[in-house]
């Protein structure tokens, strides 16, 4: 049995925060490029307990690291540690800043598994924060919050990450998209078809240039910006495609993907909206072969499962979701058979590769 907070620091967390991971529904690689996003919150969450301490020490302990004792640092100079724990540190961090003067106790316990493109770092991030805002009594909004997590992300993990998770697990729930535009940060709940038919499959696939292959893509749409004279690829629109196509390789495809994408989004808000299902699927199909080809952001064990995905019943879409190289899948599916075609779409795609591809939503 893992340790209680009481068995790790001798006494009980003054407060419990949790915060859920996400799904993107559509709009992906869009929110660096003051794009549009369509992320919802998934029924898995990131649990922080934290007690207030009167010193400046801070002491760590995640129940995914169950043999490892609590690793501690001070407030008052934080380092790295190129751990899990950078996220808490950075959040301490970005929090100094504004004020923060103790340390604390802090236990972490996630449904998440790391590296399946669900933001398990948004989902701590936020957890974390929401239970340092209760405990420090810090009068921080929802939006602040993300906007503070991702801070701690690009500032001080050092993860050129755009605001879409932290947004999506400070505000997102399960019965509704969180439709964002990234530009204003202005946001809107879309009732999602009800019973929520998402189905989440982790590919089990886990790509170690990650981070740096997100940078390039990073990187690749600020030149197509400046080749078109644009402080943003949010300032093109479809009408711009000629000129696009005429960018150098591979920045015409990079920017081609994302304001295709921009308008997906648009169009899948708009679907939901008049409760058009096979639109919705349509775009999401569109949209992974946009990551596939043109952001080549796919890996081939993720496209065998959007190819399975195509021909199961009850399927009305899929798409890679995150930012890629590995990760999960979401397939919107009728009502009664998202657990059925998530089962079909798995044994279809371990005929091709016999990897670890696991239903996460819905859960067992
Ligand atoms: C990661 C980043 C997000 C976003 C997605 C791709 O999840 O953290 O900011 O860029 O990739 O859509």
């Amino acid at each position: 049995m893992a340790p209680t907070f009481a068995d790790l620091y001798g006494g009980p967390p003054a407060v419990t925060a949790a915060a859920p991971g996400r799904v993107n529904l559509i709009g992906e690689h869009t929110d660096y490029n003051d794009g549009f996003v369509l992320p919802a919150a998934l029924p898995l969450k990131t649990t922080v307990e934290l007690a207030p301490r009167e010193d400046p020490m801070v002491r760590v302990w995640s129940a995914e690291f169950q043999e490892q004792r609590p690793q501690t640092f001070s407030i008052d100079r934080i380092v790295h540690a190129h751990d899990w724990t950078d996220y808490v540190r950075g959040l301490a961090w970005v929090l100094v800043e504004r004020g923060l003067q103790r340390g604390f106790d802090v236990r972490v316990s996630s449904q998440m598994p790391a590296g399946s493109g669900l933001s398990s770092s948004a989902a701590l991030l936020i957890a974390a924060g929401r239970a340092m805002r209760a405990a420090f009594k810090l009068s921080i909004d929802d939006v602040q919050l993300a906007q503070l997590a991702r801070q701690a992300e690009t500032g001080f993990v050092g993860a050129p990450v755009g605001i879409m998770d932290q947004m999506a697990c400070s505000l997102a729930d399960e019965s509704s998209a969180l439709f964002i535009d990234t530009r204003s940060l202005h946001y809107e709940r879309i009732a999602l078809p009800l019973g929520s038919p998402l189905l989440v499959i982790d590919s089990g696939v886990r790509h170690s240039h990650v981070s740096g292959e997100y940078r390039t893509r990073r990187d690749e749409c600020a030149r197509a910006a400046a080749a078109l004279g644009v402080s943003s690829l949010r300032e093109v629109s479809e009408d711009d495609l000629s000129a696009i196509d005429s960018l150098s390789k591979p920045l015409n495809r990079r920017a081609r993907h994302v304001v295709t994408e921009d308008a997906r989004v648009l169009a899948t808000v708009a679907a939901l909206r008049a409760g058009d299902l096979i639109e919705v699927g349509r775009l999401f199909y569109a949209s992974h072969v946009s990551m596939r080809d043109d952001f080549e952001v796919s890996t081939p064990a993720v496209d065998a499962l959007v190819e399975a995905a195509r021909s199961i019943r009850g399927v009305y879409g899929a798409r890679l979701t995150g930012g890629g190289f590995g990760g999960s899948i979401v397939a919107l599916t009728e009502h009664s058979r998202s657990i059925a075609a998530g089962d079909a779409i798995i044994n279809r795609q371990k005929r091709r590769f016999p990897s670890q591809a696991r239903v996460l939503v819905p859960a067992a």
